[in-house]
């Protein structure tokens, strides 16, 4: 059995812990450690878990070595931290998506895991375990459609009022660092770049408190731009009832639209676009279309899921995988978690400044801009 330490036994934690100890979801896994600062979540695992090892602080579970590997599900401004203090103590870490909120803390993440490179690190960006988004990647990667052109990505989300006051650093610029940018759309945000590639720079539009009591971003229109002058924009916002998903990609050769994560249909033209809009007639394009042979479609549908959130038990299994045997890959190396960060925040400077931003962003800037922020809601110290 590889045992499992949980630091942060809230939302995400105790479904962990269910998800493991008692659905049994990821054979060979068990928690044996869990560590929660809040004396009621403490009290709860207590009653669910009596087996396992109880702490109240993060640095006493991973003293004590009850366990083989942490998943640290704690706020996002604590991972860097705690990240670093599990890699200096030698604990294999599965940090928790976003790596943090400070791209400066994230980079410091990572120079310490580039000391400790024998120490297992991975980070759950559980959307990569989609047979589409991999798909995506590889058909990118490859050049088979050749290059990218344009993408747009509606992730239009729903979250209540409730939700935001189910934790005093919800939604919060000095407890949580910022809304839908640093807790929702973190997946797709990673996936962005996983699947593309680093834009160079980004405008957007970032509302705060839209059709909600909250302080920080819940509505978001990001365009940007890439090296080779391809564009792409992506929309998220949490006050769509209805929820919307839908992502098109425009590449040389073709077209591809994913929706709702689970059907993905590829449109492979018979020639480079720029050949066709160049080389032929209007009439003979129509004669292509007409006899179907302008391109040719795949659809790749996936199995619909049995439980909510598969993604996350296999991101678990392979770590163990990996702990067995380190030529077994993560699906994330927690130093990929640097660019979702980046990324993220680039978009959160633009809306601040209301002007386009250069990625990567000023570390200095986008900080001292997160303080007066954090300064002016007066609920939290400066970071
Ligand atoms: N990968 C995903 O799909 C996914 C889904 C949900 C949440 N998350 C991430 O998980 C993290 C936690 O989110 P949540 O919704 O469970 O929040 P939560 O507020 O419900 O739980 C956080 C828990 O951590 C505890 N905690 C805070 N600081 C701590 C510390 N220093 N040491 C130990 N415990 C501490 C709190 O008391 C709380 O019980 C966030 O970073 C969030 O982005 C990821």
């Amino acid at each position: 059995m590889t045992r499992l330490g949980i630091i942060g036994f809230g939302a995400l934690g105790s479904f962990y812990a269910n998800m493991i100890n008692r659905e049994h979801r990821v054979d060979g896994l068990t928690v044996t450690a869990i560590c929660d600062i809040d004396p009621e979540r403490l009290a709860l695992a207590r009653s669910l878990y009596p087996d396992a090892h109880l702490y109240d602080s993060a640095d006493k579970l991973l003293k004590d070595k009850k366990c083989d590997f942490v998943s640290v599900a704690v706020p996002h401004y604590a991972h860097p931290e705690i990240g670093i203090e599990c890699l200096e103590l030698g604990m294999p870490v599965l940090l928790e998506k976003p790596a943090g909120i400070i791209p400066k803390t994230v980079r410091e993440l990572n120079e310490c895991a580039l000391r400790h490179k024998d120490v297992p690190f991975g980070i759950m960006l559980n959307q990569r375990t989609n047979p589409i988004f991999r798909r995506l990647h590889q058909l990118t990667l490859s050049g088979k459609m050749g290059s990218l052109r344009q993408f747009t990505w509606l992730s239009r989300q729903f979250r209540t009022q409730h939700y935001y006051d189910s934790g005093s650093w919800r939604a919060t610029w000095g407890g949580e660092g910022g809304g839908v940018l640093v807790n929702q759309a973190p997946h797709q945000i990673d996936l962005i770049q996983w699947m593309f590639g680093m834009p160079s720079s980004v405008f957007a539009t970032a509302n705060v408190g839209f059709h909600r009591n909250i302080a920080v971003e819940n509505d978001v229109c990001a365009q940007f731009v890439y090296p080779n002058n391809a564009t792409g924009v992506f929309i998220t916002c949490t006050d769509d009832i209805l929820g919307e998903n839908r992502l098109t990609a425009i590449y040389d050769k073709g077209r591809v639209r994913v929706l709702n994560n689970s059907r993905m249909e590829i449109e492979r033209l018979c020639d480079d676009e720029e050949s066709l809009g160049t080389n032929y007639t209007d009439a003979e394009l129509e004669d292509l279309r007409k006899s179907g042979k302008l391109f040719e479609t795949e659809i790749i549908e996936n199995e619909k899921d049995p439980f909510a959130n598969s993604e996350h038990a296999k991101v678990f299994r392979a770590f163990a995988d990996h702990l067995a045997n380190p030529s077994k890959p993560l699906v994330a190396e927690g130093v990929d978690g640097l660019n979702e960060v980046v990324l993220a925040g680039a978009i959160q400077l633009s809306g601040w400044l209301r002007r386009p931003v250069d990625i990567p962003a000023d570390d200095d800037l986008y900080l001292a801009e997160l303080n007066s922020l954090i300064e002016r809601e007066g609920k939290y110290p400066k970071r």
